[in-house]
């Protein structure tokens, strides 16, 4: 029998602190999260200065903690999977920082990851079975992206967000209906006493491109929406416009997906990243699947969002594709997908 592979995974891009210990690509041994979120909910968003701060404070206990919850020493681990990019810059470097340094002093190889290649990777955790090729839809805070993942690693891009990312929308628009920040489980748990059929909102196409999204169309609408009733003295009813802008975002996102996996004949589809929580966004993809005759594919919604679990995973499968970094990797706010 072949040895067990460990790998730690870290991940700082944004404003959770988060490392995790994966055996073999898929079995989560641990999974610690230090959110930030109270502190930034005092500004109304993410401040990165705070955020490096707060990741330089907590990483050392939180990568400690994920190593005793999975009951091994830094001895034990075969690699180290950090997150290098995309994100705030000042944020990933402590990752990036504190992951060089442990892999020097413990003579450890170190493997960086792509933000969203985590993401994508996330749906492994608990589908054991499930294999490329497959259409993974991923939306989070600064990324829509429909992605062909060809084989472990192997990422083809055939769609992106030409302006706001899904889950940028969900925030910007949870803000101006007065749910303060973040927005995207705020504008879902509203939803839910809102009709979605209430108000008619854009499902924005963008020309010559049928797989790319646009969402700042639609949260103009909805800004205009509140600004006209506001004119006209008439009331808002939140939960409906939080319900018929969600509609609209989901209806996207579900569109794209289905249509790229027919016309690339791949008859499987999963989703990831933070708007993948969302639970309009999965019982409507799961039903257009369902009708479709695709296979979908979910991760929980702790895996959806920013988590040191996918990291590892992902950070597995390359380290099984041989590769490694070097000590002079460094963060890259704006990296791509497949460089
Ligand atoms: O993946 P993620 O944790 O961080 C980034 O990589 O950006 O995604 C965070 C984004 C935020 O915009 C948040 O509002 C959104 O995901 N989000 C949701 C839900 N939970 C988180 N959007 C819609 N519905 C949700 N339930
Ligand atoms: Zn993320």
């Amino acid at each position: 029998m072949s040895k067990d592979i460990l790998i730690l995974g870290i991940e700082t891009s944004c404003d959770e602190t988060a490392a995790s210990v994966v055996k073999n690509g898929r079995e989560v041994l641990s999974n610690v999260i230090d959110s930030q979120i109270d502190i930034h909910t005092l500004y109304g968003g993410v401040v990165p200065e705070i955020a490096s701060r707060k990741h330089t404070e907590k990483i050392n206990i939180v990568i400690k903690e994920a190593l005793k919850q999975a009951d091994v020493t830094l001895d034990d681990l075969d690699a180290i999977a950090v997150t290098y990019g995309p994100g705030l810059v000042g944020a990933l470097l402590v990752g990036v920082s504190e992951a060089k340094a442990i892999c020097y002093a413990k003579n450890i190889p170190l493997v960086g990851v792509h933000h969203i290649e985590g993401h994508i990777n996330a749906v492994y955790i608990e589908h054991k079975e499930l294999e490329p090729p497959f259409i993974s839809m991923v939306a989070s805070g600064g990324h829509s992206h429909l992605v062909i993942v060809r084989d472990y690693g192997k990422y083809e891009v055939i769609g992106r967000t030409l302006d706001d990312a899904a889950g940028e929308a969900f925030d910007k628009v949870a803000r101006a209906i007065g749910l303060g920040y973040p927005g995207g489980p705020k504008v879902d748990a509203l939803s839910k006493e809102g009709n979605p059929e209430a108000i008619a909102f854009p499902r924005a196409k963008v020309e010559n491109s049928v797989y790319d999204f646009s969402f700042s169309g639609l949260k103009s609408a909805v800004l205009n929406y509140l600004n006209k009733c506001e004119m006209k003295g008439e009331t808002v009813n939140q939960a409906d416009v939080a319900a018929s802008f969600q509609a609209s975002v989901v209806d996207v996102l579900v569109d794209h997906t289905v249509r790229a996996a027919k016309d690339y004949d791949i008859p499987v589809v999963t989703i990831g990243g933070g708007v993948a929580a969302n639970s309009a966004l999965r019982a409507g993809m799961k039903e257009a699947c369902e009708r479709e005759g695709l296979e979908f594919y979910y991760p929980s919604p702790v895996y959806c969002t920013d988590n040191g679990v996918m990291i590892a995973v992902a950070g597995y499968y390359e380290y099984m594709n041989g590769v490694r970094h070097g000590l002079d990797l460094n963060a890259v706010a704006n990296l791509k997908l497949g460089e």
